[in-house]
């Protein structure tokens, strides 16, 4: 570990010293006024855990078993769209770190590397996010080119039925490439390590998608291309012949309410990731603790419960853990690494969390992740 950014707080700092303004805004930034980004680590962080310190202790243990396989540690890297954008082949690095730190990686339908380079880079051993395509026959394509590829888990998204609306990003005229205003231009030159690893990689491009973008586009008409070839709103209806087509585990991102919840479970889902995208969509939302808590009570029995938005320490992670959820996910925290450290980037967030998890779980006296419930103060 690298011990001038031990904490994301520190990884954070460089990352946005390292990064053009319009790449940071976009990867730190949230909706409207940011209260909800600001709220899910804020209200994740009143979680309080009970030490027991007189207890026998055997050792603390944070692996952890999900859909059959075991991983090294309770949290995963969620999927983030145009990552290389924000830092030049973030995406491969964080697929090869989550490989070598034996937890998940999930690519986004959006992201800037193809569901085969990432199945190469991770041996398989990646969940893949589907954006939900307007045409059938489109989902149909993604859904193969996952499943030979030996993606085996399918996570859907429930949290984005419209665009959001972040400030900071019509501002920035944010697109791939970035568009060429003299303010962007003068933050690239500002940014001299990202526009070297952009020269070196290549313009971003949506990898995943390119044999299905028409050659050639303008950057207006890939926008236009990009909004007719997905649509947003996730409804029953479209669960339904996924579930019906997927053979592997299917998870369904962005539940924080039990009708929603309940609604999941019996179309024969797998998991459920309880998320508000990060504070990236509804500002007037619930901080993701809030209905983890209410859902993991209600839920936890029936189906596996995952949770995301605002995990930026290992504390984070154990407190979420507490609080119900079987697994986490991060989507910031692990591009701030990137951002500061390049390709060591990825390395250094997950040996970061998996230090601090072990460190609470020996702290408090806790042998295995299914006892912090256990070491939760209720109020
Ligand atoms: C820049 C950015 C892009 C994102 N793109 C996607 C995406 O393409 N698909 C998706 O399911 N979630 C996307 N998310 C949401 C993340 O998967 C995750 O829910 C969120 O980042 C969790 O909050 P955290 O950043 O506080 O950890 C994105 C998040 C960020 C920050």
């Amino acid at each position: 570990m690298d011990s001038r950014f031990p904490s994301i707080e520190f990884l954070a700092k460089e990352a946005k010293r390292r990064m053009p303004g319009f790449a940071w805004d976009y990867l730190s930034g949230g909706c409207y006024s940011e209260i909800n980004l600001a709220k899910n680590s804020s209200d994740l962080r009143q979680i309080q855990l009970e030490p027991y310190y007189l207890r026998d202790f055997a050792g603390a243990d944070q692996r952890t078993t999900l859909f059959g396989k075991t991983y090294d540690s309770p949290f995963g890297v969620a999927p983030v769209g145009l990552q290389g954008l924000m830092w030049p082949r973030s995406c491969e690095i964080l697929a090869k770190a989550a490989k070598d730190h034996n937890v998940p990686f999930c690519l986004s339908t959006v992201s800037t590397a193809s569901i085969e380079d990432i199945a190469k880079i991770t041996d398989g051993n990646f969940w893949f996010q589907l954006y939900h395509p307007a045409e059938d026959d489109l989902r149909d394509k993604l859904l193969e080119r996952a499943e030979s590829n030996g993606c085996e888990t399918l996570v859907i998204l429930a949290d984005t039925p419209t665009f959001a609306y972040r400030p900071k990003e019509i501002r920035n005229g944010l697109s791939i490439p970035p568009q060429m205003s003299l303010r962007n231009i003068i933050q690239m030159f500002m940014s001299p390590a990202w526009s070297w690893g952009q020269l070196m990689a290549g313009k971003p491009e949506f990898k995943t998608m390119k044999p299905y973008i028409p050659p050639g586009l303008s950057m207006k008409h890939l926008g236009l291309f990009m909004n007719k070839t997905f649509s947003g709103r996730l409804t029953v209806d479209k669960i339904k012949p996924i579930r019906e087509k997927w053979k592997g585990n299917l998870v369904v991102k962005g539940i924080v309410n039990p009708e929603d919840a309940q609604k999941a479970i019996d179309l024969g889902v797998d998991g459920l990731i309880v998320s508000n995208h990060g504070g990236r969509q509804l500002d007037t939302g619930e901080s993701t603790i809030m209905p983890l808590t209410r859902l993991a009570q209600e839920f936890r029995d029936k189906t596996t419960i995952m949770m995301d938005s605002g995990i930026r320490s290992g504390p984070d992670i154990a407190a979420a853990i507490a609080s119900g959820a079987h697994f986490t996910f991060m989507g910031r925290a692990p591009m701030f690494g990137v951002g500061a450290l390049g390709n060591k980037g990825g390395d250094q967030v997950m040996e970061i969390m998996k230090k601090q998890i072990q460190q609470v779980m020996e702290q408090i006296g806790c042998e295995k992740l299914e006892d912090l419930p256990n070491h939760l103060i209720k109020h």
